[in-house]
């Protein structure tokens, strides 16, 4: 059997484009985000994901305009509302990932609803990054160890790693299999930068209101395909099945 990568990570790009080739807002373009995303989950669940980490709202979209943004932060507010239940009752679980501090009241209480309505669940843990930034995250983790290191918890000689990335917002977070950015464009914007250290990128053009559990699908056969090396080189001693492809890098911050 291929295998299924266990963390899809996704930059859901292309909303304004979509909606300005139709005649339509940016705003509408939005609001067809969020249906391309319930539709993604529902097939991430299918092929069995495990984890699912979407990329929101960063930290440099802030710049936006502010009706804009204002628009966005509605959006999630009411999304996460009318879809917690249905996802609660798939088993899936929501997570955010990013600061806190920024974002509406009224966003935070909406998302711990759903943070505390599905914590026990397992089946796809779906993690939904707002106000994310990776260099915000990496930045937040060093403050966090040069404190521990301050109050003499830490002994910096002891740091690897795998210490580091306790220190990150989601130290259980694994490391990115797969990252999926739709839209055309070729770039990580800042995404998960720590964990997506030895992701397989995969770039399509479709945008994301169009985007849909094919997509999703051709992304995972793409992601089948490739050879996952990690910096090693294939030893033609080694039998059939030690010469597997390795799971993870030898230098990986989570358990395998
Ligand atoms: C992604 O779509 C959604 C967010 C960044 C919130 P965009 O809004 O970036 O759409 P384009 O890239 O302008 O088409
Ligand atoms: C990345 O997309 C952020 C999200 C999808 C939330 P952007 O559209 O904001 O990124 P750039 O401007 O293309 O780098
Ligand atoms: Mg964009």
């Amino acid at each position: 059997m291929p295998p299924v990568p266990g963390h899809i990570a996704i930059v859901m790009d292309g909303n304004g484009r979509w909606a300005t080739r139709r005649g339509l807002t940016r705003a509408q373009g939005h609001a067809a985000g969020e249906k391309a995303l319930m539709r993604v989950v529902e097939g991430a669940v299918e092929i069995g994901i495990r984890h699912l980490t979407v990329f929101a709202f960063s930290t440099e979209n802030w710049c936006r305009p502010a009706t804009e943004v204002g628009f966005l932060m509605t959006l999630m507010r009411r999304a996460l509302r009318k879809h917690r239940q249905r996802l609660h009752a798939e088993a899936v679980r929501i997570c955010h990932l990013g600061r806190r501090t920024g974002l509406p009241p009224a966003l935070i209480s909406e998302m711990e609803a759903a943070e505390r309505l599905t914590a026990g669940n397992d089946r796809l843990i779906l993690t939904i990054c707002l106000d994310y930034g990776g260099r915000t995250e990496l930045v937040d983790a060093a403050r966090s160890i040069a404190e521990a290191a301050a109050a003499g918890t830490l002994d910096p000689a002891t740091l690897d790693a795998r210490t580091f990335a306790r220190h990150l917002y989601a130290p259980d977070l694994p490391d990115v299999d797969l990252f999926i950015r739709t839209s055309g464009e070729q770039r990580i914007s800042n995404f998960l930068l720590w964990q997506c250290a030895y992701a397989e990128l995969v770039f399509v053009d479709t945008p994301w209101p169009d985007f849909d559990r094919h997509h999703l699908r051709q992304a995972v056969e793409v992601y089948a395909t490739r050879n996952r090396t990690y910096g090693t080189v294939e030893d033609p001693g080694r039998s059939p099945e030690q010469s597997a492809p390795r799971r993870q890098p030898c230098t990986s911050t989570t358990e395998p």
